[in-house]
């Protein structure tokens, strides 16, 4: 399974870049605002460290504005991946931007009913957000066994982001589940390195070394 980041600050890309597991960013308008940023300036800081795919947000309404904006955000890299909301004029948005050679990822995806659209449209992705799910006590991951089932039954290309996540347990899942990709905030992602026998065992294995004559270091 791939993991992308779920953010648009730049620092906390450049630590899970070091760390070696990162394959990707997903951004919102939501998530750009947070950092008080210009746009512009942090997506093309993002498009330079990253090589994999870096998701940018569409914010027209209509389907002839989502194209012109994902045109002009494809110009930004070679790897960018325009989203595109879950709606009638969005799947138009899709099916042009694909014919183009430029990759979309349908986002704000909560039924299994959506995904299908969105992968008959022709996407590349397509981002199920299991958070919001859970937040009106819906189960988010059947979402996702859901929309895992569909793709795998009529082998659709579309790859599933699983979005929305809030925990180490919506990336467990996920993996359990197949799904290609889990989108993560960065606090998410750390707390995935944790353990307390980990901990506990650096601690007593440090505590012995003390222990070992002529340490060479
Ligand atoms: C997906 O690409 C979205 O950016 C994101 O996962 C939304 O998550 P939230 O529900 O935490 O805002």
């Amino acid at each position: 399974m791939q993991f992308f980041l779920d953010t648009g600050i730049v620092d906390e890309i450049k630590q899970a870049l070091e760390w070696g597991i990162l394959d990707g960013v997903t951004t919102n308008p939501t998530l750009i605002a947070k950092t008080g940023r210009p746009f512009l300036e942090v997506a093309k800081e993002i498009l330079k460290l990253v090589d994999g795919p870096v998701s940018l947000e569409t914010v027209s309404r209509d389907a002839e504005g989502m194209i012109r904006e994902g045109r002009m955000l494809a110009e930004l890299g070679q790897n960018v991946v325009v989203k595109i909301p879950m709606t009638p004029e969005g799947m138009k948005a899709v099916q042009v931007l694909e014919s183009e050679g430029i990759p979309t990822n349908v986002t704000l995806v909560f039924s299994p009913a959506q995904a299908l659209i969105a992968a008959k449209a022709g996407a590349s992705y397509v981002s199920p957000f299991v958070g919001r799910l859970d937040d009106i006590s819906s189960e988010g991951m059947k979402l996702i066994r859901e929309i895992k089932q569909i793709f795998d039954n009529y082998e659709f290309d579309t790859q599933i982001i699983v979005a929305s996540v809030r925990h180490p347990m919506h990336v467990i899942e996920a993996a359990l589940i197949g799904a290609d990709i889990c989108t993560m905030p960065f606090e998410v992602m750390k707390k995935l390195f944790q353990h307390p026998l980990t901990d506990k065992g650096i601690e007593l294995f440090l505590r012995d070394w003390e222990k070992v004559p002529e340490r060479p270091f």
